[in-house]
């Protein structure tokens, strides 16, 4: 058996494996499918300091291509959270992330706070919602607003701080050395990337807000070249996702330099995807004879 467990700025978990935020919930959804406690981690749905009920349907639609969503950080709030959700987590054997957005700097600071004693095991920093219209990817798309949230937030974080990026920018790798030079500990990307349907007959976009972020099988070279990218420029550690449906896929995230990999919309077709991604990876390792997953990460041989 291989050995799959990694270590995120860190924290060890037992496989690279993590659901992404928003696409799991806080987990109840998913248990009678599988034991969750086989996932690598949980990266919970993003949180707010107050309760929110997002943005108007439709605000999910289905395309060939992938998932459009404008669903706008619905969320029961962090103390909601962390009264009714996380007790029934920490039932669980596995990594949990909290993914944190705000609309302000005090914002985010404040939920940092709220979780700073909480049995939380990692923060993700949610500078990339392509839905709200004040904060979210307002904080992502330039140096300086990403360094400054970071900056402000690591003052208050107790936990190792993941900062999830945008895809929906030019120069990924500024703002990827930015928030590391602010101190976040770890980088994860792609949050999903900003497209358009229209509905011929109506001649109407198919989301309310018009816009959503597009996420699946069409983002995933997008990711892999963003992740390529940004593992190439830092130190810390890097966590891939964006359209991730097998263990293949996985794979090829981790050898363009992702230390542990990220599980959205494929859940959505079918709820085992994480738990046969794991399963996958561990007999592809096998297969080639390596015995740790850490020896992939980074090892694509570029032609120049
Ligand atoms: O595509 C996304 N949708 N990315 C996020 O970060 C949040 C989510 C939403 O709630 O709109």
């Amino acid at each position: 058996m291989a050995n799959l467990s990694v270590n995120i700025a860190g924290v060890t978990l037992k496989n690279p494996v993590i659901t992404a935020s928003g696409c799991f919930g806080f987990g109840r959804e998913y248990e009678d499918f599988y034991d969750i406690s086989r996932l690598g981690g949980i990266s919970l749905k993003g949180m707010t300091a107050k309760k929110r009920l997002g943005n108007p349907p439709p605000r999910i639609a289905e395309t060939p291509a992938g998932m459009l969503n404008s669903v706008g950080l619905q969320n029961p709030g962090v103390d909601a959270f962390l009264r009714d959700d996380l007790p029934y987590l920490k039932t669980k054997d596995t990594v949990l992330i909290a993914n944190i957005a705000g609309s302000t700097v005090e914002d985010y600071c404040e939920i940092a706070s709220r979780l700073a004693d909480s049995e939380v095991d990692l923060l993700e920093l949610n500078i990339s919602c392509p839905n709200v219209k004040e904060g979210g990817v307002a904080f992502g798309v330039s140096c300086e607003g990403a360094a400054g949230v970071v900056r402000a937030v690591k003052r208050h974080a107790r936990q190792p701080l993941l900062v999830k990026l945008s895809p929906n920018v030019t120069d990924i790798v500024s703002i990827a050395k930015a928030v590391e030079s602010e101190g976040a500990n770890g980088i994860s990307l792609i949050n999903t990337l900003l497209g358009m349907r229209i509905d011929i007959e109506r001649r109407r976009p198919v989301l309310y807000n018009n816009v959503g972020g597009l996420s699946g099988p069409a983002v995933f070279p997008v990711a892999v070249r963003m992740v390529w990218q940004v593992a190439n420029a830092v130190k810390v550690p890097v966590v891939g996702m964006g359209g991730i449906a097998s263990a293949k896929d996985a794979i090829e995230m981790m050898m363009a330099g992702a230390s542990a990999v990220q599980v959205g919309a494929a859940m959505f077709s079918d709820p085992m995807a994480p738990v046969k991604i794991i399963e996958g990876m561990e007999s592809w390792l096998s297969g080639h004879g390596i015995a740790d997953v850490g020896e992939i990460v980074g090892t694509v041989r570029p032609w120049s």
